[in-house]
């Protein structure tokens, strides 16, 4: 799976702290890490150990206090914000816990909304064909409302997927989801990266998730402390999390 061109993203260093003096928290603390093209990574650690911090750096939608992040090959630290807004929009899917949905729209002006807002016309078919891709054929003129939330999660997939991102972030995308949308918007998340080489960065709580990803990093303190490969199985995987809830790691 490794491939030893150009990463999808890249950290070096990244370090973000927030606020200042004795409240200063050190969200991310020195993280090199590499997400190779068609590689599906899990980042997983307790509650408050910098996942979320990792992907809003790593996804430009947050800015490092030290350190660098490139993605796609171009090093975004010294960016504007309009030209970081302009690479996130053509490079960079993003998938939340809570959908985020625009509940005005339908699922098809959902996903249609990232090539509107670069700018793009989507080709005639593209969005239909997506939302086939996701499983959703039929549902194009549904708002959220009408959809369950495993359904939404598949328009949050579908609108993230639609601009061919060079990564997707995804931050608890079966969060809120029952065991069984959980499990069909896993199958999808893997479809994309074994058909169509999609690079994917998922933080779960759940190593049954973790365990469908190629490689799972394990972050304790802002820091990435192991990793396993995905097929180590949930098992072990769930082992390593309860380690991480004892271990201080040493900066
Ligand atoms: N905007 C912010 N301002 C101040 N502190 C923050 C901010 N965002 C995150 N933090 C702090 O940074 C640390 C890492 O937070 P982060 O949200 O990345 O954790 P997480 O691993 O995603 O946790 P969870 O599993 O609960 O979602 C926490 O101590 C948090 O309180
Ligand atoms: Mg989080």
């Amino acid at each position: 799976m490794t491939d030893h061109g150009t990463p999808a993203v890249e950290l070096r260093a990244a370090t973000r702290t927030y606020g200042t003096g004795e409240r200063a928290v050190t969200a991310l603390d020195r993280v090199d890490a590499r997400f190779e093209p068609g590689t599906f990574t899990a980042v997983m650690g307790p509650s408050g150990s910098g996942k979320s911090t990792l992907l809003h750096c790593a996804a430009g939608l947050d800015r490092l206090s030290n350190g660098e992040v490139v993605i796609d090959g171009v090093p975004v630290g010294g960016m504007s914000e309009r030209a970081l807004t302009r690479l996130r929009r053509s490079r960079v899917g993003f998938v939340f816990q809570a959908f985020n949905l625009v509940p005005a729209l339908t699922a098809a002006q959902n996903v249609a909304l990232p090539l509107r807002l670069a700018r793009r016309r989507p080709e005639p078919g593209a969005v239909a064909a997506m939302l086939a891709e996701v499983g959703l054929a039929g549902r194009e003129g549904h708002r959220p409302s009408e959809l369950s939330g495993g359904q939404q999660q598949r328009v949050a997939i579908a609108r993230a997927l639609v601009s061919r991102p060079a990564v997707l972030f995804a931050d608890e995308p079966t969060g809120a989801l029952d065991a069984a949308s959980g499990a069909a918007v896993l199958r999808l998340l893997r479809e994309a990266v074994d058909r169509h080489r999609q690079t994917i960065v998922m933080v779960t709580h759940d190593p049954l998730a973790a365990a469908t990803a190629d490689r799972v990093l394990f972050l304790a303190d802002g820091r990435v402390f192991d990793e396993l490969p995905g097929a180590a199985g949930a098992e072990r995987i769930a082992l390593h999390i309860a380690h991480a809830q004892h271990t201080v790691v040493a900066r």
